[in-house]
């Protein structure tokens, strides 16, 4: 079973993929945080410098619009730049997004959803995937979505079993996704919660015919999660000390300033504080420092003081 990366925007970056590939691995893709065409057509130097910035590594991009004749000319640019598949965004439950009909929004419009996809697939240069949730307003109108995917030839259904007010916390409806996984005619990949081996290989034992699984917060709170699932060890604290600083590096370098690196990383913490016990009180005061200098400090003093643990423990999702 394929182990995908999911996209987080603001967080998986060009610089965070190179980072955490080099140190860790054992993903199968790294999808990269959506870009939205625009209304003429021109791709921007930063979505270019984004898309290109880890070319060595085997990505999947994400577009996110509702109207064909963009997500086509946003496959033309892709297949160009060498990309062998693009993702379309029917996930995201952001209330700017969502009040253009992007994203989640395009999943209360089945009927246009399913002339987009039919002029997509009857024009598209490059296979498309789909990465969606089970339904705008309530999961009940999964079963008319799913119909909808089944008339055409998406290379891989990712489902984030939650319906768009859910946005990423609350029980995930499994009920749902069993519906999917037997009655998709489009292999499936199960993304949402997955935060320890025993997770992934119940959802296996399962669905023994799931195609992949996407992991996200997971992999962040436990960086060698996706190793672990390929036979490979914990992570030790050495190793994540290195992997901080080289990260913490890589963004001083992209930004030319500490200052925004610093807030990268409080978000990268924000998940990874899970992995270290006790690591309540010194990740709230890292979530609230100011400045380079607190957070280094702070980094410092987690990795002196708090033990670690062999997985992510606590309120993750
Ligand atoms: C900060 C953040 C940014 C995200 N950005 C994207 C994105 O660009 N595209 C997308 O399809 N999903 C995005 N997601 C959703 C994740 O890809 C994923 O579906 C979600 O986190 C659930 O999976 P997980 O429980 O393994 O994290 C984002 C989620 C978070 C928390």
């Amino acid at each position: 079973m394929r182990v995908d990366f999911a996209p987080l925007d603001g967080i998986t970056k060009a610089v965070f993929r190179q980072v955490w590939d080099r140190f860790f691995g054992g993903v199968d893709r790294y999808f990269i945080p959506f870009f939205s065409p625009t209304d003429q057509h021109i791709l921007t130097d930063r979505d270019r410098h984004e898309l290109t910035g880890s070319m060595d590594l085997p990505c999947v991009p994400q577009v996110m619009t509702c109207r064909a004749a963009d997500f086509l000319w946003a496959v033309e640019r892709l297949a160009d730049l060498g990309f062998s598949e693009a993702n379309l965004n029917l996930g995201c439950p952001s209330g700017t997004v969502t009040a253009k009909g992007k994203g989640s929004g395009f999943l209360a419009r089945p009927d246009d959803l399913d002339r987009f996809f039919d002029e997509v697939f009857s024009k598209t240069r490059l296979p498309v995937s789909v990465k969606t949730r089970l339904g705008y307003q309530e999961a009940g109108e999964f079963p008319r979505l799913l119909e909808i995917f089944n008339r055409y030839p998406i290379q891989c259904l990712t489902i984030h079993p939650r319906i768009r007010a859910e946005k990423y916390r609350g029980e995930i409806h499994m009920d749902c996704f069993a519906l999917a996984m037997e009655s998709s005619r489009n292999p499936v990949c199960c993304n949402g919660d997955l935060q320890t081996v025993e997770d992934v290989r119940r959802l296996e034992a399962r669905f023994p015919s799931l195609e992949a699984v996407m992991i996200g917060r997971g992999a962040i709170a436990d960086p060698a999660l996706p190793r672990k699932l390929q036979g490979g060890p914990a992570a030790t604290r050495k190793e994540l000390q290195a992997f901080a600083a080289a990260l913490y590096q890589g963004y001083q370098e992209f930004y030319g300033q500490a200052h925004p690196a610093s807030q990268r990383m409080k978000e990268i913490w924000f998940y990874l504080i899970h992995l270290f016990e006790n690591g309540e009180r010194l990740g709230g005061r890292l979530r609230c420092s100011r400045g380079p200098k607190a957070y280094e400090l702070l980094e410092t003093e987690i990795f002196q003081t708090l033990p670690l643990r062999d997985h992510a423990e606590g309120d993750l999702f």
